[in-house]
């Protein structure tokens, strides 16, 4: 296939749209967030219509900044889930008016796999992957012809603990970046470590610390022991995958993924494990239509055929759910 390829990201509050020429250069990275009232969660509906207002000027600059028509894309590709089910058709219903009007092909990618094969990009060839956002905490790897899931949280997201905490402490959302700010050590103060073979579970954490915060704990302390108990978690359980499959990279995703001291922490494990670890520049680690362009054009070019599943959403799209014909 030669073209470049054009991603719409739309799973949760990103609507975004990427760029990417076959060799993998970034033509184009645009991307609004809806961001809801002050201490209210993310509504679908209302994430949805931020979605639709947003799309067709995000497709417009996309291509301007590629210096495009439509008609030299040689492929729309968008996030067919999991996600918000309102969200994921707005997206859907962008990629398939694009890819209509135009004569294109449409191809619906798994989300979660497209944060693992950014990492592709990156250089690497065969990672695990450690997806740390909002909504989803899982290890990823690809084995006999799927991506699995190794390991996940039993409970609640890595990042919606940090948010969670972070709105009861009065941070605003999101609490994620805001704790990283505040996090002083180096005293650890002890918190429910809780690792259940390959899962992990976080609400015990978030509900000890948050009685601890009643209880007056100075917030820099507590946001430091949040982040050590947690991320040692979520490394504990991606060295494991990386020991039980030999693989020899680790490539990092997700919203979290953005924290320094995550990013310190799990280079500091592959290098003790002679692992090379990737992490994609913060851009790349939140939701962004980057990586839904390059999958869209790693499966196109390795040979998957587009069919009538591409044009549907799922929002229970699981990570091991789609056969890996392309790798
Ligand atoms: P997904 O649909 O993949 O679950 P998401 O909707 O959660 O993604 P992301 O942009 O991937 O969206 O991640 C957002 C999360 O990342 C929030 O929970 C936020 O607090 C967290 N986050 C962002 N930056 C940092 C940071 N520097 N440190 C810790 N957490 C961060
Ligand atoms: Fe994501």
């Amino acid at each position: 296939m030669s073209g470049a390829v054009l991603g719409i990201e739309s799973t949760a509050h990103t609507a975004a749209v990427g760029i990417v020429s076959p060799d993998g250069e970034i033509m184009a990275d645009r991307k609004a967030i809806f961001a809801p009232e002050a201490g209210s969660g993310i509504h679908p509906r209302e994430a949805a219509n931020h979605h639709v207002v947003a799309l067709p000027g995000l497709v417009r600059e996309a291509l301007a900044d590629a210096q495009l028509a439509p008609s030299e894309l040689a492929l729309v590709a968008y996030a067919r889930g999991p996600g918000l089910g309102p969200c994921l058709r707005t997206g859907a219903t962008a990629a398939r008016a694009l890819a209509h009007a135009h004569g294109l092909p449409l191809l619906g990618v798994n989300h979660c796999v497209a944060h693992l094969e950014i990492g592709l990009l990156e250089g690497a060839t065969d990672p695990v992957l450690l997806y740390l956002s909002g909504g989803n905490t899982q290890v990823i790897g690809y084995a006999h012809g799927r991506y699995r899931v190794f390991g996940e949280t039993l409970d609640i997201g890595i990042g919606n603990m940090l948010d969670k905490f972070g709105r009861e402490a009065g941070l605003g959302f999101p609490g994620g970046p805001k704790l990283e700010a505040l996090a002083e050590g180096p005293e650890l103060e002890p918190l429910p470590y809780s690792v259940k073979g390959m899962d992990m579970a976080f609400s015990g954490l978030l509900t000890a610390a948050l009685r601890k915060l009643a209880d007056g704990m100075p917030l820099p302390r507590l946001a430091f022991a949040i982040q050590e108990t947690a991320f040692a978690m979520a490394c504990e359980v991606a060295e494991r995958a990386l020991a039980h499959t030999g693989k020899t990279e680790l490539v990092l995703g997700g919203g979290v993924a953005c924290n320094a001291r995550l990013r310190e922490m799990a280079s500091t494990m592959a290098d003790a494990r002679d692992v090379t670890c990737f992490a994609p520049a913060k851009a790349l680690c939140v939701d962004n239509g980057v990586m839904i362009a390059w999958l869209g054009h790693v499966m196109h070019s390795g040979g998957y055929e587009t069919g009538p599943a591409d044009d549907k959403v799922d929002q229970r799209f699981r990570t091991d759910m789609a056969e890996v014909t392309w790798r």
